[in-house]
């Protein structure tokens, strides 16, 4: 069933080839509340606004979780999501964290297909390099006052036709790190939760507004809360870099990292396509000289090389602040070629 029809903008007013990463307001967005137990059946709806308590735990207690997933037009017409089962488990373990019920992975997925298939007018052209950017989330809602979790929740899914989050897809950009972190060792940086991005805004923030030698900085490199001595995460993305003999990929291991389900698939696909060796392990922020190339990676950033990092009055160049590592070049059309279903997808990988 569909809720009030009021009509969204023109899609003869995109331009799809040059999509950025901001708000376009899309047809039909899914909304779904639990109450007493139990989800309702959830429908499509026209209206982008929630009318919603004003105890509702989300505003006072940061009681949200999120996710962000893609859906992309194939060659031969047909529309793939990537990997949303993943964000299910994760948004549920989200919801573990912060004692809120779970959205069901089936009923995840389908509320997905349904607001996919509703807008599929916003979905970018097949070869265009943009996608359909999904939103999922989770607020604590209904009437409260106290610290303890909410008696409502409301579950919703929109979309959003993006093209690369940062400027220029893949090109390199310079990142610079803070001595802010976003996480604490044992906080929720492992729940994709607003209160992460939150304490994220003020470094990015500063970041952007830094130079260092005519420099400037794309976000911020976290180091991780206790020591500041290795690398955790970048800006909303996670990391990964390349040895200098090319034999191995290497990411942070920590609780304080947001398992990226892009940087979990290039593991594999290095692994398995690539023949690389894979590591979770420390990346110190003073031995940057053992790595050739380095990546943030994530679903609204997929691959951005890492041209350099700033580290105090240090800038380290990986393969090149102009030029896109080769390791990286290759792990960036697998994995974008599984996406867009010119590859072929390890199982499970396409719904
Ligand atoms: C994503 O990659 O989906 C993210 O969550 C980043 C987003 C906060 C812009």
């Amino acid at each position: 069933m569909t809720l009030n029809t009021a009509a969204s903008g023109q899609t003869a007013n995109i331009d799809w080839a040059n999509l950025g990463f901001s708000y376009i307001r899309t047809d039909l967005r899914f909304l779904a509340h639990w109450k007493d137990g139990e989800w309702d059946a959830g429908q499509l709806t026209a209206d982008n606004t929630l009318h919603i308590a004003e105890g509702s735990t989300a505003l006072h207690y940061g009681q949200q979780c999120f996710e962000g997933l893609k859906a992309y037009r194939a060659k031969d017409g047909s529309i793939n999501l990537f990997r949303p089962d993943r964000n299910a488990a994760r948004m549920q373990a989200s919801c573990d964290r912060l004692l809120m019920p779970h959205v069901p992975t089936e009923m995840f997925v389908e509320a997905c297909r349904q607001v996919v298939a509703a807008n599929e007018r916003f979905l970018p052209p097949y070869g265009t390099g943009g996608s359909l950017y999904l939103r999922p989330f989770l607020i604590g809602v209904g009437d409260n006052i106290g610290v303890r979790t909410a008696p409502e929740f409301i579950f919703s899914v929109f979309c959003v036709p993006v093209g690369p989050y940062f400027k220029g897809g893949l090109t390199p950009h310079n990142f610079i790190t803070s001595t802010y972190d976003r996480a604490a060792p044992n906080g929720t940086g492992a729940a994709k939760v607003g209160g992460n991005y939150a304490a994220s805004l003020l470094p990015g923030a500063a970041a952007k507004n830094t130079s260092v030698d005519g420099r400037h900085f794309a976000d911020v490199i976290y180091l991780d809360p206790s020591t500041h001595s290795k690398i955790e995460e970048v800006g909303a993305a996670n990391f990964f870099a390349i040895t200098k003999d090319g034999s191995t990929f290497v990411t942070p291991k920590s609780p304080s990292i947001l398992p990226s389900i892009t940087k979990y698939s290039l593991l594999d696909l290095a692994r398995d396509r690539l023949g690389l060796k894979v590591e979770e392990g420390e990346i110190r922020i003073d031995e940057l000289d053992r790595y050739g190339e380095a990546g943030a990676c994530g679903t609204a950033a997929v691959i951005t090389p890492i041209g350099g990092i700033q580290h105090g009055d240090d800038f380290h160049v990986f393969h090149s602040e102009t030029e896109v590592g080769p390791v990286t070049r290759r792990l960036y059309e697998e994995l974008t070629g599984i996406q867009s279903g010119d590859r072929e997808a390890p199982e499970g990988w396409i719904v």
